[in-house]
């Protein structure tokens, strides 16, 4: 009896060796204590035996089925802890890992609210060429070349002429108003459109005045005649874009006399605010003027039939003074720390 004993609890421990799951040991639990087991078998067995036996074989059959129990609590506890470490590694609870998302640079949001508040007055939104030719850029603006304006605006001159033309040289735009002669050489008034793009200037970088920037041109004009473009629209135009840009309908614009060869007469148009750094002083925000008979000439109308007004715009310097930035060199910096805050 004793042999069958042992024998039960050795093929039992052996089954424990071997178990990788839980679920292993629940099967072998069943098979060496559960009741169609041996052992509880053998328990049945003992009440056809003698008073003696069955004091003296209970005992050992118990004392086996505690021991193993205990062995099968032991296997329970290793092969929970092997379970949570597994779990530890693939934890299926865990926060997942947040994914960066990209967004639009602060430049591009700005010159999509700019866009809207135009198109919104009934302005097209047109693009244009950066790589220009000399007499669109200069020529056309009433700048000839020996025009002392033309020193207000250091170029970027290009060797590859990329024309056969002899009288053609080749520049990166210093401005978006070539914009104009090229819209007015192929349309006839009347028109309101604005071009946003990428001007370049041969100077020295700072705080302020970067090699490469965004301007935003407008240009509006009309037949001569009762509903023309007039300074008065000008100021208009500018008032009413300016409040809606920085949310304050407190904003004046005030026009003060300036010089730009398309243009006469031609202003630097300046803005002051009720509240933040708008308030207080006067801003100057851009250049405009109404447009000069010569440029009309040049792209072929007929002078003195034609009037209108331009400006022009920085992008840089609108979402400067919108986002309170203090150097435009962190707009093409890269540093994810300043772009991350729009
Ligand atoms: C012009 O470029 C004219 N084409 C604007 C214009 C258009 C006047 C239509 C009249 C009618 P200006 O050179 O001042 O003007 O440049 C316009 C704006 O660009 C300036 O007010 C300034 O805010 C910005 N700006 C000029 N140079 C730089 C630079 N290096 N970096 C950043 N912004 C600049």
């Amino acid at each position: 009896m004793q042999d069958t004993l042992k024998k039960i609890k050795e093929v039992a421990l052996k089954d424990l060796e071997n178990l990788r799951t839980l679920a292993e040991l629940e099967l072998a639990r069943v098979k060496s204590l559960g009741r169609s087991s041996e052992l509880s078998q053998f328990l049945r067995t003992l009440k056809d035996r003698t008073q003696e036996q069955r004091k003296e074989f209970g005992q050992t059959a118990n004392r086996v089925r505690a021991e193993l129990e205990e062995e099968f609590e032991k296997t329970k506890n290793r092969l929970e802890e092997v379970g949570y470490a597994t779990l530890e590694k693939f934890d299926v609870t865990a926060p997942g890992l947040r994914a960066r998302r990209g967004h639009v640079h602060p430049l591009t949001q700005v010159q999509e609210d700019i866009n809207a508040i135009f198109v919104s007055m009934g302005f097209r939104v047109l693009e244009g060429p950066e790589v220009e030719t000399e007499w669109t850029n200069f020529d056309a603006l009433n700048t000839p070349a020996d025009h002392p304006a033309r020193g207000m605006q250091d170029t970027f001159w290009l060797k590859d002429k990329k024309s056969n033309s002899k009288d053609k040289n080749w520049l990166m735009r210093t401005h978006t108003s070539p914009m104009q002669v090229r819209f007015m050489q192929a349309h006839q008034p009347p028109f309101r459109m604005i071009v946003p793009g990428r001007v370049y200037r041969n100077e020295a970088t700072d705080a302020t005045h970067e090699f490469q920037f965004h301007q935003i041109e407008g240009l509006m004009v009309s037949r001569k005649g009762e509903h023309a473009p007039s300074m008065a629209n000008l100021k208009g135009v500018m008032e009413h874009f300016y409040q809606r840009f920085f949310r304050d309908p407190e904003i004046k614009v005030r026009f003060n006399a300036s010089y730009f060869p398309f243009v006469e007469p031609g202003v630097e148009v300046y803005i002051q605010g009720s509240s933040g750094k708008l308030a207080g002083k006067w801003l100057e925000v851009a250049g405009a003027g109404m447009v000069h008979q010569n440029v009309f000439e040049q792209v072929g109308y007929v002078r003195g039939e034609m009037q209108g007004f331009a400006f022009g715009m920085a992008l840089e310097r609108m979402a400067m003074l919108k986002h309170k930035i203090d150097d435009i060199r962190l707009f093409n910096g890269g540093d994810l720390r300043f772009l991350q805050q729009f």
